[in-house]
């Protein structure tokens, strides 16, 4: 399959056909007797993106054996995070009544929110049961950290729905939740598989923790600033659904008076009075500057500690994420 990586470079050549296999091992792994599940499970194929997560997994491990064989275990463990990035997927297109993705409907908008949420937990349920084939303790507990944070981060961020008072400390740590903890566990786990020493492990994570948080704002940026065409999805989605993201929370750390406007803006879901406030203001520049400078750091303190091909592509990968 296409990849994030060069194809043209042998790094991204054995990152197209390992992740090939994950996709054989997931379409497998979800196969049930009956075929109501399988036919739900058809209609995931418009959430199969480039596998951010399985590459960095995969990556992760190939970083500490550049030329070693890779153990079957590794692509289990990266068809798992997978499928926890479409149960989390799924669920999430439920929470923000959404119609589209990747320019598709979406699951809840062809089946309902009930077979929705069921597939989520179908995905959920068999990321769980694959990882426990791997029968390492230590990734099972990982995951099951994960998942812990992501719902608890999708809980914090329901309960600040609509809330103008979010703080830079509780909007980091939302998308640290929902978003990064992810990330980052998928260049653990890679790491852990590949028996990394604690320095490497460590590295690692950092380094998906930034590249997840770059992420998740620049995710904001797009839904903040493009149009439904361009992104594939529904644009002022969070708006609509009164989340506040980084733009608008700089802009009212440095103004705290805009405050009963912006409250204003957020309950008559205007995005065009948001649009010129933030257009207004040097706050758009100033997130995308924060995803810039994730990026660098993280790309900075993977290679004090990776200096072989594959970190220097994985460095490449996360680049493509600069705004
Ligand atoms: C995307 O946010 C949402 C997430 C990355 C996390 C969603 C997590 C849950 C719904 C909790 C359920 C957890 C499990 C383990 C099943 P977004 O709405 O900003 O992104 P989008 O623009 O892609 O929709
Ligand atoms: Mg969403």
């Amino acid at each position: 399959m296409k990849t994030l990586v060069d194809m043209g470079s042998p790094v991204g050549a054995w990152l197209s056909n390992e992740l090939d296999s994950v996709s054989s091992i997931l379409s497998d792994h979800l196969k049930n007797k009956h075929h109501e599940v399988n036919d739900l499970c058809n209609e995931l194929a418009t959430y199969r993106g480039k596998m951010l997560r399985p590459s960095l997994l995969l990556l992760s491990w190939r970083a500490l054996h550049p030329a070693g064989h890779i153990p079957n275990s590794v692509r289990i463990a990266a068809g798992v995070v997978e499928l926890i990035h479409l149960a989390t997927l799924v669920h999430d297109d439920v929470l923000d009544e959404a119609d589209l993705r990747r320019g598709k409907q979406t699951i809840n908008s062809l089946r309902g929110n009930e077979a929705a949420v069921m597939l989520g937990d179908y995905l959920l349920s068999s990321a769980f049961l694959l990882c426990s084939t791997i029968k390492n303790p230590e990734l099972n507990i990982l995951l099951g950290k994960i998942t812990n944070t992501l719902c608890a981060g999708e809980v914090v961020q329901l309960a600040n729905r609509n809330n103008v008072g979010l703080t830079l400390e509780q909007y980091y740590q939302i998308i640290h939740d929902k978003t990064a903890s992810l990330i980052a566990a998928c260049c653990e786990m890679g790491g852990v598989l590949g028996n990394g020493n604690t320095e490497q492990l460590k590295t690692l994570r950092k380094f998906g923790e930034g590249v997840g948080t770059a992420f998740q704002i620049k995710d904001d940026l797009l839904d903040l600033l493009e149009r439904q065409e361009d992104i594939g999805k529904p644009a002022g989605r969070d708006l609509e659904k009164g989340k506040l993201t980084l733009p608008i929370i700089l802009l009212l750390t440095t103004n705290p008076s805009l405050k009963n406007g912006v409250e204003e803006i957020v309950a008559n879901n205007d995005r065009c009075a948001l649009r010129q406030l933030v257009d207004s203001s040097k706050s758009v520049e100033a997130a995308v500057q924060k995803v810039n400078s994730l990026v660098e750091e993280a790309v900075g303190g993977l290679s004090v500690v990776f200096s072989n091909e594959v970190s220097s592509q994985m460095c490449l990968m996360v680049e493509q994420l600069k705004v």
